[in-house]
């Protein structure tokens, strides 16, 4: 990861970034882009060439947009002009995001910030910098960023050092859950899931984990994880991580969809929709991260996290279409459509959370149908939860986070979509509406936590096919981000 180092004093000044703000709005389109005013101890040449230079370059001050000018011979020998929007969060982060990218060949950079600048705004420009320059890849070979260091140049940079800590942590867990998310699936299974999880957890202290396998989980009856998981020559597992602070109030438990790859099992998918399926496990590397960073940060809420991992597979043990599964807790499922699996193990889990954990809060993140970006496109969560604060406090705490996320309802009159004639409930009911009946079904799992319940479907956003600002193509960690403003909130 980039190094950002907090500085009152440009002592290696060879590439020079200047910020550039859009002009006045309210002055119409056509209004020029300025130059901001930074800090004391920078060459005065410099800063006058760059107010000369700004009308010739048409910069318009959009955030992220970068113009560099040669200097020869000269200190520094490289200006750097970055549009940096209207000033607020989101523009700090793509500017960040379009700094990394315009400057990924040099391996050093200063950045003279404007004297008056929020903390908000330089958390943003880091996590910008920090989520944009990240790459996934599987050996060392090929081009990586030479960007290695950024040093922001500020009058007084210990106001700044817990905001760039704060970010830093928050750009580490989300580039966590993009490589777990991203690793291919003869990697990636529900065991290989659960090491990475010990390995991050190790280094933290007061992180509790526990890792069910195929006997515990049939001793307990998580039957849902079971059926899922009978077709893969890799069983599934359970994960349980917990951090417990002394002076927590709140318990919240984070449930995320582990399924570490989905073929469909024999309700098999075709070849365009099996493609990324290693992607499917994304809610569950959500989660853990977003627990991995409340703990480095030590945010004062207690959270259990549960990942039920299994790989959905076509197999001679793989379970059938019609099949009754009996989950956690003795509520049954007949499935129809074994491609339906990531509910089933998420009825586990949550059946398991209401029983036996007993939160204050119970929220899950899956990417858990195609129909969420029917519904919403590419970059949006479909968020459903009976309780009005709860949703809000969510939607909040995602939208400052720079991630996007849209309520949807749970109409009482679907309800009897659920119906079955062979079990309690029927996991797959085919009337369309696919997110939202997914959802109604998830509902009946959460027994008198039912109005303290929140579910987002994030199958669109947890994946991006190019670099989009602070998204580098690929999986985007979506979810660390919000969780971790919204758990920050808690006490
Ligand atoms: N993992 C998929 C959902 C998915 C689709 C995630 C596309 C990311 C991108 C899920 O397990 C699934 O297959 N859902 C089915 C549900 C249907 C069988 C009721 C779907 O969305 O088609
Ligand atoms: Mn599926
Ligand atoms: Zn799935």
């Amino acid at each position: 990861m980039l190094a950002i180092r907090l500085t009152a004093g440009a002592d290696r000044l060879d590439t020079l970034v200047l910020p550039v703000r859009s002009g006045d709005a309210t002055a119409g389109s056509e209004a020029p882009a300025e130059l901001l005013a930074t800090g004391a101890g920078l060459p005065a040449e410099a800063l006058e060439e760059a107010a000369e230079l700004l009308p010739a370059t048409r910069l318009t001050g959009r955030s992220g947009e970068t113009r560099a000018h040669l200097r020869p011979g000269r200190t520094p020998a490289r200006l750097l002009l970055l549009g940096v929007g209207d000033g607020g969060e989101k523009d700090w982060r793509t500017a960040g995001a379009g700094l990394a990218r315009a400057a990924a060949d040099e391996t050093q950079i200063t950045f003279a910030l404007p004297a008056d600048v929020p903390s908000g705004a330089v958390g943003a420009l880091v996590e910008g910098l920090l989520l944009a320059s990240y790459r996934f890849r599987m050996t060392d070979a090929g081009k990586a960023p030479a960007l290695a260091e950024v040093d922001l140049l500020l009058a007084d940079p210990e106001a700044y050092r817990d905001a760039v800590e704060t970010a830093e942590t928050v750009a580490r867990t989300t580039r966590l859950a993009r490589d777990l998310t991203n690793t291919p699936s003869s990697v990636k299974n529900p065991q290989w899931f659960a090491d990475q999880v010990a390995a991050a957890a190790a280094d933290l202290p007061d992180l509790h984990l526990r890792v069910r396998g195929p006997d515990e989980l049939a001793a307990e009856g998580f039957g849902g994880i079971l059926a899922v998981g009978a077709g893969s020559a890799s069983g599934p597992r359970l994960v349980e991580l917990e951090w417990r602070p002394a002076d927590a109030r709140t318990h919240v438990v984070l449930v995320g969809k582990g399924i570490t790859f989905d073929t469909g099992g024999i309700s098999i998918k075709p070849v365009p929709a099996m493609k990324l399926m290693r992607k499917d496990m994304a809610g569950a590397a959500a989660v853990v991260a977003a627990t991995l960073g409340a703990a480095a940060l030590r945010l004062p809420v207690r959270i259990t996290t549960l990942a039920p991992l299994a790989e959905n597979m076509v197999s001679g043990s793989a379970f059938r279409p019609g099949d009754v599964v009996r989950h956690y807790g003795g509520l049954t499922s007949e499935t129809t459509n074994s491609d339906a699996e990531g509910r089933l193990v998420l009825a586990d889990a949550l059946a398991y959370a209401e029983r036996e954990l007993r939160p204050d809060l119970l929220i899950d993140l899956a990417t858990l149908t195609g129909a969420n970006a029917v519904a919403l496109g590419k970059r949006m969560g479909a968020l459903y939860s009976e309780n009005e604060q709860l949703a809000a406090d969510l939607l909040a705490a995602i939208d400052a986070a720079g991630e996007a996320a849209w309520r949807m309802p749970l109409p009482a009159d679907y309800v009897e979509h659920l119906g079955s004639d062979l079990a309690d409930l029927h996991s797959s009911p085919a009337v369309g509406g696919g997110s939202v009946t997914a959802a109604l079904y998830l509902r009946e799992f959460t027994g008198d936590l039912r109005d303290r319940w929140l579910h987002i479907d994030m199958s669109a956003p947890s994946w991006s096919d190019g670099d989009d600002a602070e998204l580098a193509r690929g999986a985007t960690g979506w979810g660390v981000r919000g969780l971790l403003r919204w758990l920050a909130t808690l006490d």
